[in-house]
């Protein structure tokens, strides 16, 4: 495509002059936008960028290692910080959703400072796309529902300058830039996921047990939407782990487990949503799956609530 070619050019050019022979810091998520700009970045100014992976114990199952793997392949130098332990120990008996939020939030900028300052970058690379630029600005009117933390409130603290070569862009842009610039499909078509992780997919406090229980959980279910050729005509879709527990039976047992919702949704921006109409085969397939190998659940529920008047996440 010859004009992405000639915006690509461009970014290249406007990144240069920026950065200036600075060191630049950028946090890596796995998600289209902060891997479109760490390696268009890189093509930029080369070794000057360096990329942070904070691992906060809240991703899917094999994700570290999917990501790790794709970033490889693409030869973007990156280091991953395991903190895991920290997230856990700060969130435990927080049961109330915003509070998760603004734990996680803080402790992925304590912990990313840390490695800024070992780097001594003067820079912070951000993948921001021109609708965050509006929706921050409040010109589409948005109210605070839920604090979307992402990276924000990183600059204003660390005293970085800002460097947000995508601010101009929007998403299927930002993909076609993807493209050009040879990321893979499986990160330029992922479903978006959320920053704080599984932690606001486990409704309540988070408990490593409860983490693994969802792990397998939504690993299926993502599994089976992609087996079926599902997966690219949701726009998101996930397990989520009730706080509950309920009666069930296996073989002539009475078994008192917990209960896994799952939500697929149709979307365009994620401001509304409907539910997927995913083929009754398909849940049932996918209900038996779950019943049968994560042990700890009898019961597996469909999420048919649209946003609004519900979100998309449970918290
Ligand atoms: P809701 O639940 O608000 O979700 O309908 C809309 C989209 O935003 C994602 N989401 C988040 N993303 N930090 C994020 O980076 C958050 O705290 C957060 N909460 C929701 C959600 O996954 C969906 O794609």
């Amino acid at each position: 495509h010859w004009q992405m070619g000639d915006i690509l050019k461009e970014k290249i050019e406007e990144i240069r002059s920026q950065v200036k022979g600075r060191k630049v810091i950028s946090a890596l998520s796995g998600g289209v936008d902060s891997t479109v700009a760490a390696v268009l970045t890189h093509r930029a100014v080369g070794d000057l960028l360096e990329c942070v992976f904070v691992d906060h114990g809240l991703l899917r199952k094999g994700e570290l290692e999917q990501v790790t793997e794709a970033f490889r392949k693409m030869n973007l130098p990156f280091r991953v910080v395991s903190a895991g332990k920290l997230f856990l120990e700060r969130l435990r008996g927080v049961e109330d959703p915003e509070e998760k939020r603004r734990i996680i939030g803080h402790t992925f900028i304590e912990v990313f400072e840390k490695e800024a300052e070992k780097i001594g970058a003067q820079l912070l690379l951000q993948g921001t796309l021109y609708p965050d630029v509006v929706e921050s600005a409040g010109i589409a009117g948005s109210q605070v529902i839920k604090s979307h933390h992402n990276v924000g409130g990183l600059p204003e603290k660390m005293n970085l300058e800002l460097l947000e070569p995508l601010r101009d862009m929007f998403k299927d842009e930002v993909r076609q830039l993807g493209k050009l610039l040879g990321i893979p499909d499986e990160i330029l078509n992922r479903h978006p996921f959320p920053g704080p992780g599984l932690a606001i997919r486990i409704l309540g406090e988070v408990k490593e047990e409860d983490l693994e229980l969802l792990r397998e959980a939504d690993y299926i279910f993502v599994e089976e939407l992609k087996r079926w050729g599902l997966y690219h005509r949701v726009w998101q879709a996930f397990a989520v782990l009730l706080p509950v527990k309920s009666v069930g039976v296996m073989g002539d047992q009475r078994t008192y487990e917990r209960v896994i919702a799952l939500r697929a949704v149709d979307s365009v921006d994620g401001m509304t949503a409907d539910w997927s109409r995913l083929p009754y085969d398909f849940l049932d397939h996918v209900m038996r799956r779950i019943i049968n190998e994560v042990k700890g659940i009898n019961r597996v529920v469909y999420d048919i609530s649209s946003k609004p008047p519900a979100t998309i996440e449970w918290e």
